[in-house]
């Protein structure tokens, strides 16, 4: 039987402590869409088909609690299910009716580094996907530091149907579809959130986010610039609680027969590390953003 494989980040989910404060932040200043709320949660959409891209649930610490993954459908779901249950990683049930907003039917999990990630299909997702100037469209990718970066990339790949698409500066960069990447896993100490990036529907959108974001007082800690694996263009924030959050635009897309290059392909010149050299590298600050945040067992259970 081919490999099942996930077919996209559709989600991811922070946690926040001032639930008012951050729920503000993502719609007047982030620019995304309220799609659901709770007492203790809010849901956000893009400008994309995925119900909502972005959930924040009001917890005692600031950090990240999942990454939710796309299948197709269902029978992709139960062989992703088994997949998982193979690479001898605990599940939280299987595969069932989700009664978050949305819905959709899927399972919980935890990776080799005790991340907490799901797979959902079915999700009740939107018609009216229209690009808006200077408003993300979806998740872009997440970027998760590693202790162990051998054993996520095993379980990405052989459990998810992730695929390398480059190494370089000490990252995998992890495609699930023609997107160059959809998740980053890093060579690190910890296992923790390096940040989560959206995508913009093209530069200019980058560039007038920048801006807002100086209006509001987030200053860019890293940016404008362009990547070089997945050639896309950058700038990166602390967000509220210090969340490190990126915009981007352009992302490379790949084929199936795309050759995954290696950190000697990937060497920048002195003083050098984006393609386009007009700011130094990130701040301080944002480095240490980008170490802070363990994943939170909070929500690990999906319900239902
Ligand atoms: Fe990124």
């Amino acid at each position: 039987m081919p490999q099942a494989r996930v077919r996209a980040v559709r989600s991811v989910v922070l946690a926040v402590t001032d639930l008012e404060t951050a729920t503000r932040f993502f719609t007047e200043v982030w620019n995304l869409e309220p799609a659901a709320s709770t007492a203790d949660a809010a849901f956000f959409r893009g400008t994309g088909a995925f119900h909502h891209i972005l959930s924040i649930h009001r917890a005692p610490r600031a950090g990240m609690i999942r990454v939710v993954f796309d299948a197709a459908d269902r029978a992709t779901v139960d062989a992703l299910y088994a997949q998982v249950q193979a690479a001898g990683r605990p599940a939280d049930g299987a595969p069932r009716a989700l009664p978050w907003p949305g819905g959709g039917y899927g399972f919980g999990f935890k990776d080799p580094e005790q991340r907490n990630f799901a797979v959902v299909c079915d999700v009740a997702d939107r018609k009216d996907i229209a690009d808006r100037p200077d408003r993300p469209r979806k998740i872009s990718h997440a970027n998760l530091n590693c202790a162990d970066n051998e054993a996520t990339f095993a379980f990405m790949r052989d459990a998810l149907g992730f695929r390398l698409s480059d190494h370089a500066n000490n990252f995998r960069f992890l495609r699930c579809n023609a997107d160059h990447h959809s998740m980053v896993i890093g060579f690190n100490k910890d296992a923790t959130l390096n940040h989560v990036a959206f995508e913009m529907p093209d530069l200019d959108s980058v560039m007038r986010g920048i801006g807002r974001m100086r209006d509001h007082g987030y200053p860019v800690e890293w940016g404008p610039g362009r990547h070089g694996p997945g050639n896309n263009a950058f700038a990166y924030f602390c967000g509220p609680e210090e969340l490190p959050l990126e915009y981007t635009s352009e992302m490379q897309l790949v084929t199936e027969d795309h050759v995954a290059r290696t950190p000697d392909d990937w060497k920048w010149p002195p003083g050098r590390v984006d393609q386009w050299g007009i700011v130094a590298g990130p701040t301080a600050r944002v480095k240490r953003a980008q170490s802070l945040f363990r994943f939170s067992d909070d929500g690990y259970r999906l319900g239902g």
